[in-house]
């Protein structure tokens, strides 16, 4: 089915839902804590070779020679993989083609794949790899992002610049005004498990396990980039260690151990080290963001303005859409959103835990505290009176968006209206204590995805797709999807997911895999529903799955029965259609924050966060949920530790392992409460779901330093917050 029209009443409405929507524990936990579960580097095969990758120790140059010879005569190796001998490749992203030429784009990058029939013998050959250099002066250099900064290409489906009305003569004649450019740093996925490849070739095909999230676009680019025909490669991703975007990419370990086994006839298996994810993945890359706001004295905003200043790698296109959010979050009738982008030798840049509205939202939300506490007004009350009717550029209408219904909800919650506005005033023990909050929106897309819906003599009912699972619990939901509306217990639901021999799925990216792939599971059981039917003589217009069989009351045909004969089979399919444009379409959320501040060193405790989402119909209740934990705790590390840094010496980050590169561990972590609010939307999909991936990090790093300033009266607008300059600050706001 397409989405070219709001869904009116589905096979879920008129009944309460008994599986889909309750928090269903994962159907495949067991698999995963008992070690059952295989990720892509717990596979073997007989006559394996192991592949290990080296890095350019340089961030821009060439390489002037590379003693291969050396290595070669090294025990156990096979074949060392280089520039020189690797063979011709196509471009086609998001495959990034490997050892294409002696040149050197940043520091990291894989120049050779040293492989030998032991992994020791590999990776000790792989040290004593010398090569010489010729450097050039890299462009690594980041102090000002404006500099050199060009308009990008569109992206994402949109242009990188948007203007409604007059910017400049609303903003210069405005009551009040915000003007201010905030910093958001380099960071990595960090995800745990590592990227890993093992690749054979059965015949003229190659067969590539793998860690990847979208298997259909990574199909599509290793074929291109491999120069194969599709029908050649098959890609395999049953579990996923974590992506956090650092697993849209296809990696170097996917094409050289693809490469490699090919030149030896044999499997080679290539797991990156810890560092080398750091630097031969991806990362965000960091913005200046520059937002001006300019309000009303009633609290109106007549002008918003989101410039965003990026980076990425040389030859590469992605750019970091910081503004996206600003464009639907709040009315105002003129309005400016700009994206630029500079070119730098550094690790590439590509989408990151909400792409856009993570960095975009710190510096808006911010933005927003600043304007209320400048107005007078409460925060919460500022973004009330700035709730647009329809989307404020495009004019189109929302298909659901119930931002108000959040904020009102956390206020009481949280008991909001406690707090004294006026910074400095609560002090427990040796903390400074404050609250801060920010509104979270995060854009609904749909993705194209099928599903083979197979039902079985003996009652259970089969699903491939090559939608992946990446933690999220992909095969939980489509069970309970499944199963809700065949009206069947979950256990006779077998779910197969991650592999491109299977329809193609939507792959999990964007927040998008849960409603486009249930989406696709919903579209299966309407047809299955319409062949039982026709088999059973069963009336189209009333007939319902009830207990094992479809009936319309008069006549019945068991499923059992039904594939009595041999297994039904049918595929199911969602496409976005024409809501995508018809609608803005988005998920939304509030945040509330308490911090406390050590008043003698700054360091910062969370104590408490409360996030009110409303999402679309919650398909379950504790995967839904974790995502959102999940994500409020990114929050944490994009507010108080995450940062790639910079040697702008070398062009090397000098913190490439999960000791130096600071996610929050447990004990960072406060009580978190999840609040969804009932909603349905009918434009997104026959679920009417909508993503919830990316939702919870969106604006919540700006409640914490929101709350920080409450607390201290210190305003961060450089992240991550860095205790030497609160402490600082800290200083000099008490004097
Ligand atoms: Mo997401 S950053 O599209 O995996």
């Amino acid at each position: 089915m397409e989405m070219n029209a709001p869904v009116d009443e589905t096979l879920v409405d008129g009944t309460t839902p008994t599986v889909l929507g309750t928090p269903l524990d994962r159907v495949d936990g067991v698999l995963k804590v008992t070690g059952a579960a295989r990720y892509a580097a717990d596979h073997r095969l007989p006559d394996m070779l192991y592949g290990v990758m080296v890095a350019a120790a340089i961030g821009a140059g060439r390489i002037r020679a590379m003693d291969v010879a050396a290595v070669k005569r090294a025990p156990g190796v096979v074949l060392v993989l280089n520039h020189d001998n690797a063979p011709p490749q196509g471009t086609r992203e998001p495959a990034a083609p490997q050892l294409r030429d002696a040149r050197i784009r940043h520091v990291g990058q894989p120049i050779a794949l040293v492989v030998a029939t032991g992994f020791e013998q590999a990776r000790d050959a792989a040290k004593s790899l010398h090569v010489r250099y010729d450097r050039t002066t890299g462009n690594f250099d980041t102090a000002d992002l404006r500099v050199g900064a060009r308009k990008p290409k569109p992206r994402y489906g949109s242009p990188p610049d948007t203007k409604v009305g007059h910017f400049d003569g609303a903003f210069d004649n405005a009551d009040a005004t915000f003007d201010r450019v905030f910093h958001t740093p380099d960071q990595s996925h960090a995800a745990i498990e590592l990227h890993a490849t093992l690749a054979w070739w059965e015949g003229d095909a190659v067969v590539i396990e793998t860690a990847n999230q979208m298997l259909k676009e990574a199909h599509a680019s290793l074929a291109a980039t491999l120069r194969l025909s599709p029908k050649r490669v098959r890609i395999v991703s049953r579990y996923i260690g974590g992506g956090f975007g650092g697993k849209l990419d296809v990696c170097a370990d996917a094409l050289l151990a693809a490469m490699a086994s090919r030149m030896t006839g044999r499997p080679v298996k290539v797991v990156m080290t810890r560092q080398q994810v750091f630097f031969a993945t991806s990362r965000r890359p960091q913005t200046a963001q520059r937002v001006r706001l300019g309000a009303g004295t009633d609290g109106r905003l007549v002008a918003i303005g989101h410039q965003s200043w990026g980076e990425t790698t040389v030859g590469d296109a992605f750019w970091e859409p910081a503004a996206l959010g600003t464009r639907m979050l709040y009315a105002a009738p003129h309005r400016l959103t700009q994206h630029r982008l500079g070119q730098r030798n550094k690790p590439r840049a590509s989408s990151m835990r909400a792409p856009g509205e993570a960095v975009g939202m710190l510096a808006l939300e911010n933005a927003m505290d600043e304007l209320a506490e400048q107005l007078d007004l409460d925060p919460v009350e500022l973004r009330l009176r700035n709730e647009p009717a329809r989307h404020p550029e495009t004019d189109v209408p929302f298909s659901s968006r119930n931002l108000v219904a959040c904020l009102n909800e956390g206020v009481g919650r949280f008991g909001w209206t406690d707090r004294n506005p006026k910074p400095r005033q609560r002090r427990e023990g040796r903390f400074w204590i404050g609250t801060g909050m920010a509104a979270a929106v995060r854009g609904n897309p749909t993705q194209a995805s099928t599903v083979r819906l197979r039902l079985h003599a003996d009652g259970h009912v089969q699903l491939q797709t090559s939608m992946t699972d990446i933690g999220t619990g992909t095969y939980t939901i489509l069970t309970q999807v499944a199963a809700e509306l065949l009206d069947i217990a979950p256990d006779r639901i077998v779910v197969e997911l991650g592999d491109t021999a299977f329809p193609y799925g939507a792959g999990s990216g964007g927040s998008w895999g849960a409603g486009s792939s249930g989406g696709s599971v919903y579209d299966a059981v309407s047809r299955l529903r319409q062949r039982l039917a026709m088999q059973g003589g069963i009336d189209i217009a009333t007939a319902r799955f009830r207990d094992g069989a479809l009936t319309d009351g008069s006549h019945s045909l068991s499923l059992v029965d039904a594939a009595r004969g041999g297994p039904v089979e049918v595929i199911g399919e969602l496409k976005p259609g024409k809501n995508s444009k018809a609608f803005s379409q988005a998920a939304y959320g509030a945040h509330f924050v308490e911090v406390g501040v050590d008043a003698d060193t700054a360091e910062v405790r969370v104590r408490r966060m409360l996030g009110v989402f409303a999402a679309g119909r919650i398909l379950n209740e504790k995967t839904a949920r974790s995502q959102c934990i999940g994500g409020m705790i990114f929050g944490i590390g994009t507010a108080l530790s995450e940062q790639l840094v910079m040697d702008a010496r070398y062009g090397s980050f000098i913190n490439h392992d999960l000791a130096e590169y600071q996610i929050p561990v447990h004990a960072d972590v406060p009580d978190i409460e999840v609040v969804f609010l009932p909603e349905l939307d009918p434009a997104s999909n026959p679920l009417k779901s909508k993503g919830i991936g990316e939702l919870g990090i969106s604006g919540v790093g700006a409640a914490i330093t929101n709350a920080i300033y409450n607390a201290v009266g210190v305003r961060v607008r450089d992240y991550p917050v860095r205790l030497e300059r609160l402490l600082e600050a800290m200083d000099r706001a008490a004097t």
